[in-house]
């Protein structure tokens, strides 16, 4: 009777919504935008969904809690997917999915609708958390129904339900927020084709940023970003400050073949100026801050955390067991970074923390006073003594 539908104003959301009405006998559809710096024109994308038949639309201001709820945990996880995702939208699904609970609830609705087709892991991450928080709310996925299976069908849809259609011919499946633009589909599907620089919606090509290198500071308190050359700000003017920073020096272009989690392969582009400057500035600081097995312990938390979040699983038990470990290890990443960013390329250029690890008393080449080398000889004869009991047993052996 009730749905509530997640709508981004695209063709595919506008046309679910007579598609809900037709087939789910004359069904109310709620229309729920999250804005999470997605960059579209709101109140056209509210006008919109009235005109495609909504009863109501809530837009939902989400770009704060998306970043300091979902983004800062996984930089601070370091959590890349298969060494180059940065996850852009991995963590929008579960914002966006927790906001359809929560106005479903609230408007008494009896089912969830997405516009996630069923060969891809956007459903999975939609109805994943959707079973985490509202276990009973039905689930409906159109793609994995309907008749339509391309845009031309979609568009006579539309045409027959006098449905308004934006006339963009948009070549790429894209989806954006204001951590990431990723590009999957066209001539991205051979993964022998370079990427086109004029697909780049974001950042500049590399050839095309400045012939002088720029210098910038990201200050961290608790391994969260805080301040930009020196600037305190809030999570949305930091990450906007260094998007807009890293995409004018042609950083933070991804380009990948990766697993997806229902078993194929896809070929996809990312842009993410701001988040590549955020996660080299990140670990620089852990290298001064965390001890050695910390972070190499933590290394191995980072592509669990990472698999974690691409496959829906944001809010499972040991995702929030893990994030409360890499909180335990972020106490003391707290201090400044200086990368040198140089067309395409992120740079160390100098990194200084209160709580800093590093100590040049001990490390220094020049004579010191509290480190004694004599105490070298033991420690290796102890830490080499396997090597030494198993090379004198294939000597008595006779092994090579
Ligand atoms: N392959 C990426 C991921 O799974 C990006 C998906 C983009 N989604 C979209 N609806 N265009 O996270
Ligand atoms: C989709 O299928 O809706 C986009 C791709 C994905 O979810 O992986």
């Amino acid at each position: 009777k009730k749905v509530v539908l997640a709508y981004s104003g695209g063709l595919d959301t506008s046309v679910i919504i007579p598609w809900l009405k037709e087939n789910y006998n004359g069904c109310e559809v709620i229309a729920v935008c999250a804005d999470i710096g997605q960059g579209d024109e709101l109140d056209v994308v509210h006008d919109k969904a009235l005109a495609s038949g909504a009863s109501k639309v809530f837009i939902a201001d989400l770009t704060e809690p998306f970043l300091e709820e979902y983004v800062w945990p996984t930089l601070k996880a370091g959590a890349v997917y298969e060494g180059k995702y940065l996850l852009g939208t991995s963590f929008a699904r579960p914002i966006i999915a927790k906001a359809l609970v929560e106005i479903a609830k609230q408007e008494g609705a009896d089912a969830i609708a997405h516009g996630a087709t069923g060969k891809g892991n956007d459903q999975v991450r939609f109805e994943l958390t959707v079973k985490a928080l509202a276990p009973n709310i039905r689930i409906i996925a159109p793609w994995r129904e309907w008749e339509i299976r391309s845009r031309e069908d979609a568009l006579e849809y539309a045409a027959k339900h006098k449905i308004p259609v934006a006339t963009s011919n948009k070549t790429y499946s894209m989806d954006r927020n204001i951590w990431h633009l990723s590009h999957e589909g066209s001539d991205l599907e051979d993964p022998w084709n370079a990427p086109k620089n004029d697909m780049l919606l974001i950042s500049k090509a590399p050839e095309d940023a400045p012939d002088r290198a720029e210098y910038v500071t990201v200050d961290f308190e608790k391994g969260i970003p805080v301040a930009v050359n020196g600037n305190k700000m809030g999570a949305v003017e930091l990450l906007t400050k260094l998007n807009d920073i890293g995409a004018a020096n042609g950083i933070g272009i991804t380009d990948i073949v990766e697993n997806r989690l229902v078993g194929m392969k896809s070929r996809g582009v990312y842009e993410n100026p701001g988040g590549a400057i955020l996660y080299y500035a990140h670990r620089e600081l852990e290298y001064l801050c965390l001890d050695r097995q910390t972070l190499h312990y933590k290394e191995g938390i980072a592509i669990r955390y990472g698999e974690l979040v691409y496959d829906g699983m944001w809010f499972s038990q040991l995702r929030e067991a893990l994030a409360a470990f890499v909180d335990s290890t972020q106490e003391s990443v707290t201090g400044t970074v200086q990368l040198k960013l140089y067309k395409g390329n992120i740079m160390s250029a100098g990194a200084k923390s209160p709580y800093s690890l590093y100590s040049k008393e001990f490390v220094t080449f020049e004579r010191d006073e509290v480190y004694n080398q004599a105490d070298a000889t033991g420690f290796i004869n102890l830490f080499g003594l396997p090597l030494k009991v198993r090379a004198l047993m294939k000597e008595e052996a006779g092994l090579k």
